[in-house]
């Protein structure tokens, strides 16, 4: 049976010869078992911004790399959660709780640069940090016990000048949990949400920089090298034993889709684990709010309009698109709106039963101080109702 590594450059250099075929992520052989990877070519691999490579120990040659990846991300069986729909948080679900914002975001700062922190680690080859993966993922469970109805404003509202990988990680961490909990997922399951989406894009460290921290549509032979990054994300986790499995399948399963029309295999509902499906509802709902260099970031309003068409098309699960919306509300905390008595107002937090009907604090003009507390759902839709979402306070 042929063996497939996903091993940092470092290490390779340091073997003479190499026991392994060696690839790029694209799949160019840079190295044939017996040889050794050159320093000149170790250089130009590590200019280009690879980290590592894949090393294949077969006894068959030529290497069939792409049956290999397949291979390997066929390995994860999807796990099914079976106890997903038992009650087992205490409280209620979606009491709310006056936000402290301000705090909110200076620790959602630390975090997402531990989250970096971690991912260079991985870069030059020492591993996942199992100690501060876990301690992001608890602190993210104590407030989300503590403060569950601000708490999906840790996803929103991020600074474009934050890191994408990291802070894309966390904030999908943030929605998945939010939307584990709404499923009255059990407490252990919530907390694998956040660490499947810590870890999920991890094998995004395995490709070149020109594709990882792209500023532009990729060509096709790039997209395709992105696509497999599920794959490595599996085999970087395969080294990290204190990884749930239901984790790393979760991982190499979080681009495959309900219709069958996602990647890397091409999985069908059925075939896809709870955890995974969680995760890609999360996953797209933060990759369309999120600004990237070639287009804007949406409104809420219009991804969660795009999660449920994908939902009706029987694309995305229904019952995470659901509970997602529930959690972060069509008008999620952080955001504004134009409410029909003409104020603008800041919405501070979901109503889960009444998901379009916001907790609002009313602005007392577009650009000035923030005025009067109003719960929208204690009040008839005739009274006060939500206009239209807007961009910013002004408009
Ligand atoms: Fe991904």
């Amino acid at each position: 049976m042929p063996s497939l590594r996903c091993i940092p450059i470092t290490c390779v250099q340091r073997q003479q010869p190499s026991p392994s075929d060696l690839f790029t992520p694209c799949g160019e052989r840079v190295c044939v078992r017996g040889q050794t990877l050159d320093m000149q070519t170790a250089a130009l691999l590590q200019g280009r911004g690879l980290t590592h490579l894949l090393a294949v120990e077969a006894e068959s040659n030529p290497v069939d790399l792409d049956a290999l990846l397949h291979q390997a991300a066929r390995s994860s069986e999807a796990c099914r959660i079976a106890s997903a729909h038992r009650p087992q948080w205490s409280e209620p679900i979606g009491p709310f709780e006056w936000p402290a914002t301000s705090m909110l975001r200076t620790w959602r700062g630390v975090q997402i640069r531990n989250i970096a922190e971690n991912l260079e680690h991985l870069q030059t080859g020492q591993g996942l940090d199992q100690k501060a993966i876990d301690a992001v993922v608890d602190g993210l469970l104590d407030r989300l016990k503590r403060h569950p109805g601000p708490f999906v404003e840790l996803a929103l509202d991020l600074e474009e000048t934050e890191d994408y990988l990291p802070s894309h990680a966390f904030t999908v961490a943030v929605l998945a949990m939010a939307l584990a909990r709404q499923l009255r997922w059990p407490v252990e399951q919530v907390r694998a949400a956040g660490i499947g989406a810590l870890l999920m894009d991890v094998g995004m460290v395995v490709l070149a920089r020109s594709i990882r921290q792209h500023d532009q549509r990729l060509d096709s032979t790039r997209a395709a090298a992105m696509r497999r990054h599920p794959i490595f994300s599996e085999l970087l986790l395969r080294d990290a034993p204190w990884v749930a499995q239901a984790v790393r399948d979760a991982a190499v399963q979080h681009h495959e889709r309900e219709d069958a029309s996602g990647y890397p295999l091409g999985l069908n509902r059925h075939q896809i684990g709870d955890l995974a499906r969680v995760l890609a509802v999360a996953d797209c709902f933060a990759a369309a709010t999120t600004s990237r260099p070639w287009r804007a970031p949406k409104l809420a309003y219009m991804a969660m309009e795009e999660l449920q068409q994908a939902a009706a098309r029987r694309r995305l699960w229904q019952p995470a698109v659901h509970a997602l919306i529930q959690a972060v509300g069509l008008f999620p905390v952080g955001s504004y709106v134009r409410l029909s008595d003409g104020k603008h107002a800041r919405v501070v937090a979901a109503n889960p039963h009444a998901v379009d009907r916001p907790v609002v604090l009313r602005l007392a003009d577009a650009t000035h101080g923030e005025g009067e507390l109003v719960d929208l759902a204690s009040l008839s839709p005739e009274a006060l109702n939500v206009v239209r979402p807007l961009y910013s306070a002004a408009g």
